[in-house]
């Protein structure tokens, strides 16, 4: 049942505000400035022990990934990356026993992160799941961790599972900051900011109606190229490959500064370029980056905090703790490859080439 959409995709992204609010319910503890997180099976002296956290999974739950060993060095201090799960298994990994792995699948079922798993609790490692559907392969291979709730998605692409995946990872990464060393002040700022999300997703998605619009104004594109640095690459990434699964417009994500070792060769009108622009303590950088675009005639759509006076056009999108502001800034861009695809007629919900759970190798 769509529920009066024409698509499921654009049914799961305008159901991102309820589903935030789902993996939020119930775990804020405002007397310690904390969450709980109930499958975890990690106590705070074996929490306290881990020395590094590893992040597998593929395609849009990698670049979740991402985000999440952002926001956990962050908040807790403890040195985490993520790499696609593929990888991992098939490079003959250190494992480690103080290193913390954490598997995030939407499906639970992606063959290539089941098996990494299974390979890590052989190798005697403690693995943590970020998955969605419960019960899943993975939930029951991992040793604990924490559901997503992002409720059923149906799309191949994934949307809200995406967001709910983040804000998942905001939350553990809060709840190890808090055992660790994250200060009473910064773990209320945090839950401060993550009970502003909901409001500030439907802000952003009331906004449709421009987005729709600057989707036509970049429809004539060959390809894009999405930039970001630091909070902002990631969802540089995913936004490329939201916009290349449902349209198949060719996109590639860089990080901004790596543009002038290479990438800059591309740009031309016909290469327009997506930035995402937080109102950090990059935002300079950010402006530079765009001002080489500019000089070489590049069209540049921002996803900013504030209007872009260097860009062709902005989206402006709700500021919150600077942190959490990744969750927040790949929201329109969902809408925007939505809006990309549907002008050119794709099957949204079923891209060509793709399935929505890869239990082959
Ligand atoms: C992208 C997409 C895929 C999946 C990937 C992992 O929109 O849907 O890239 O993210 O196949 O799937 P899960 O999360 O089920 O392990």
């Amino acid at each position: 049942d769509m529920g009066g959409h024409d698509t499921y995709m654009h049914k799961e992204i305008s159901e991102q505000a309820d589903a935030v609010d789902r993996v939020l319910r119930g775990r804020i503890d405002d007397r310690f400035s904390t969450v709980h997180l109930g499958g975890l099976n990690l106590d705070a002296r074996e929490a306290r022990g881990v020395r590094r956290i590893k992040i597998l999974g593929c395609g849009t739950s990698y670049h979740a990934g991402q985000i999440g060993a952002q926001l956990i060095e962050e908040l807790a201090r403890i040195p985490a990356d993520a790499e696609p799960a593929s990888e991992f298994r098939y490079r003959n990994p250190v494992v480690d026993p103080d290193t913390l792995y954490v598997a995030v699948s939407q499906s639970g079922e992606t063959y290539d992160v089941l098996a990494a798993v299974q390979e890590l609790k052989r190798k005697g490692a403690r693995v943590l799941g970020v998955v969605n559907v419960v019960g899943s392969a993975i939930a029951r291979e991992a040793d604990g961790g924490t559901y997503v709730h992002a409720g059923p998605e149906v799309c191949v692409v994934s949307t809200k599972c995406f967001t709910n995946t983040v804000v998942a990872f905001a939350l553990l990464a809060l709840h190890l900051g808090r055992i660790r060393d994250l200060s009473v002040a910064d773990g209320k700022r945090i839950i401060d900011g993550l009970r502003r999300l909901p409001a500030q997703i439907t802000e952003i998605l009331e906004n449709e109606d421009e987005i729709k619009k600057l989707a036509a104004e970049y429809a004539d594109a060959k390809s894009m190229m999405f930039i970001g640095r630091v909070r902002g690459y990631p969802v540089a990434r995913e936004a490329s490959l939201k916009l290349k699964e449902v349209s198949y417009i060719h996109a590639e994500a860089y990080p901004a500064s790596e543009l002038k070792h290479g990438p800059l060769a591309l740009i031309e009108p016909a290469m327009p370029t997506v930035a995402i622009v937080p109102d950090d303590d990059l935002l300079e950088k950010n402006r530079a980056a765009m001002e080489e675009i500019k000089a070489r005639s590049g069209r540049i759509l921002a996803v900013a905090h504030q209007v872009q006076e260097k860009a062709d056009h902005t989206i402006v999108v709700p500021k919150n703790e600077n942190e959490l502001d990744p969750i927040l800034m790949g929201i329109p861009l969902q809408l925007f490859a939505y809006h990309t695809a549907l002008a050119m007629g794709r099957d949204i919900d079923k891209p060509r080439n793709l399935a929505k759970s890869v239990t082959v190798e």
